[in-house]
């Protein structure tokens, strides 16, 4: 028996260069066997290689897959591999067998060698670490592959980031890509690798990707296989958003627009006809995006009057879309008026603000700090739903400038009728619309700020953010800023009282 133990790196070479010379000589496969040495060495010395009596003769395609195959675990891998060439002298056919078992397996672990790579492609996290000479950046990277796949994984990640340097450590060997030059060296143990901002960028990816509709365990750990989730930051936060996933898969179906019911299309067509005003006179609309503040409410329609004027409104185009007006609701002479943005699919189709998922989180939030919806004057910076059809669906489109505009018609009717101790405003589509200044919340919530009607007005979350927030330690912050926020208003009211 021949003994030929392969180098743990270019061992795809060093068999190649054996198994031509052996092969042609004529030794059968039974007569040799190949052993990969645990670190990098040479070719067994005690059999030196025949002199090639025959020249060999295989199809690209075997090279490719012996390449593959030469950097499996199986400790049998090189030698089918010999038994495979030698058969392919007589037989140049063979590899389109796939009933041969020799040829299937050796494409069974072409594939799981392909894969491995694949998945170290995907899977390996780069840590930062302090820049190098001249500025030059550089990261350090732990890996633990199934198959010795280093030496043919790694030159993927040289050509994607040539302008950086990096080492990458596994359990086989170390790799080293600086000053464009790659090399292979013996293996080191597991380094102690710096945290740094990209663990956190990882979180928020991997969060941001995970659709808790569409969960499926097995699938997901076929694509990400456990034996790879101890090296990813990431992978801490599996078993928390699996736990979580029916929760917000249920709130995901319950947010679900939906087509309009045929008799909210007849309610639509119905309530667009214009009707005469049963008393009192609207100013002639304009676009100017809200009216004149006058002295006295007396010169404006009572609320009542103004939702049945609003209910035919075309200030404009959304109206010739959505099922109906969506105006405020409460007590005429609430101290607290609560501004949305605008009404969405159930409200829509309710003719009611704040009845579907949003209005239920805000609801729940509201009751948890003592706050009745029946104290408080609600409604929302644009009246009309503003949707793009997709399919059976209607998703949710922001309003405009220009609508929030058209439509502060009504809000300031509502505001100048009503005239809150406080508004409390969601969303920044509300604090545009009530201060005429769009910028974030991030600085704003939480403060008491002025209207432009010079009303304490308070800033918070808007309820469909808190139902968005990916990452459930990052929602239920935000929702415990949206709780605290009510609390001030009521806080606020009951100082003011
Ligand atoms: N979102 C809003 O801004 N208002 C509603 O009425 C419902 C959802």
């Amino acid at each position: 028996m021949r003994q030929v133990v392969l180098p743990a790196l270019g061992t795809f070479t060093v068999w190649r260069e054996a198994a031509r010379a052996l092969a042609g000589a004529g030794i059968p496969a039974e007569e040799v066997s190949f052993t990969r040495d645990a670190a990098p060495g040479l070719l067994g010395q005690e059999h030196p290689l025949p002199p090639p009596q025959r020249q060999l003769r295989v199809p690209r395609a075997f090279l490719d897959l012996a390449e593959a195959v030469s950097c499996h675990r199986d400790g049998t891998a090189h030698d089918r591999l010999y038994a495979l060439l030698l058969r392919l002298q007589d037989a140049p056919g063979l590899l389109g067998d796939r009933a041969d078992p020799l040829v299937d397996g050796a494409r069974r672990m072409e594939k799981a060698v392909r894969r491995d790579i694949h998945k170290m492609h995907a899977f390996l996290r780069f840590s930062a670490l302090p820049p190098g000479e001249g500025g030059r950046l550089r990261f350090a990277a732990w890996f633990e592959p199934h198959n010795f796949i280093t030496e043919r994984a790694v030159p993927f990640f040289a050509e994607r980031h040539r302008e950086m340097d990096f080492l990458i450590a596994t359990p086989e060997t170390t790799a080293l890509w600086q000053g464009q030059r790659l090399t292979f060296g013996p293996p080191s143990p597991r380094p102690d690798l710096p945290a740094d901002g990209a663990e956190a960028l990882w979180h928020t990816y991997f969060v941001s990707i995970f659709n808790p509709a569409r969960l499926k365990v097995k699938a997901m750990t076929a694509e990400m296989p456990r034996r790879y989730w101890k090296n990813l930051p990431e992978t801490s936060l599996i078993p928390g958003m699996i736990a979580d996933a029916p929760r917000r898969a249920a709130q995901m179906r319950a947010a679900l627009p939906t087509i309009p019911p045929a008799h909210a299309v007849r309610l639509a067509a119905a309530r667009r006809l214009p009707q005469p005003a049963a008393s009192g006179e609207l100013p002639l609309p304009d676009t100017s995006g809200g009216l004149p503040l006058p002295e006295t409410p007396g010169e404006l329609p009572p609320l009542a009057e103004a939702r049945r004027q609003a209910a035919v409104c075309t200030r404009c185009d959304l109206c010739h879309h959505a099922t109906q007006t969506v105006f405020g609701e409460g007590p005429a002479d609430a101290e607290l008026m609560i501004v949305g943005e605008q009404p969405g699919d159930q409200e829509d189709l309710a003719g009611r603000p704040f009845v579907g998922p949003a209005g239920q989180l805000f609801d729940r939030v509201a009751e948890e700090v003592g706050l009745s919806r029946e104290r408080a004057w609600i409604t929302n910076a644009v009246k009309h739903f503003k949707f793009l059809p997709r399919g059976k669906r209607r998703l949710h489109q922001r309003p405009n400038g220009g609508e929030v505009m058209a439509c502060r018609w009504w809000l300031d009717i509502e505001r100048a009728r009503l005239r809150p101790r406080l508004i409390v405003g969601m969303g920044t589509t509300a604090a545009e619309a009530l201060t005429g200044n769009g910028k974030g919340l991030t600085q704003r919530r939480g403060k008491l700020e002025r209207d432009t009607t010079g009303a304490p007005l308070l800033l918070t979350w808007h309820p469909s953010y808190l139902l968005r927030v990916p990452e459930p330690a990052a929602r239920l912050a935000a929702e415990r800023e949206f709780r605290s926020d009510l609390v001030a208003a009521l806080d606020f009211l009951r100082n003011a009282a």
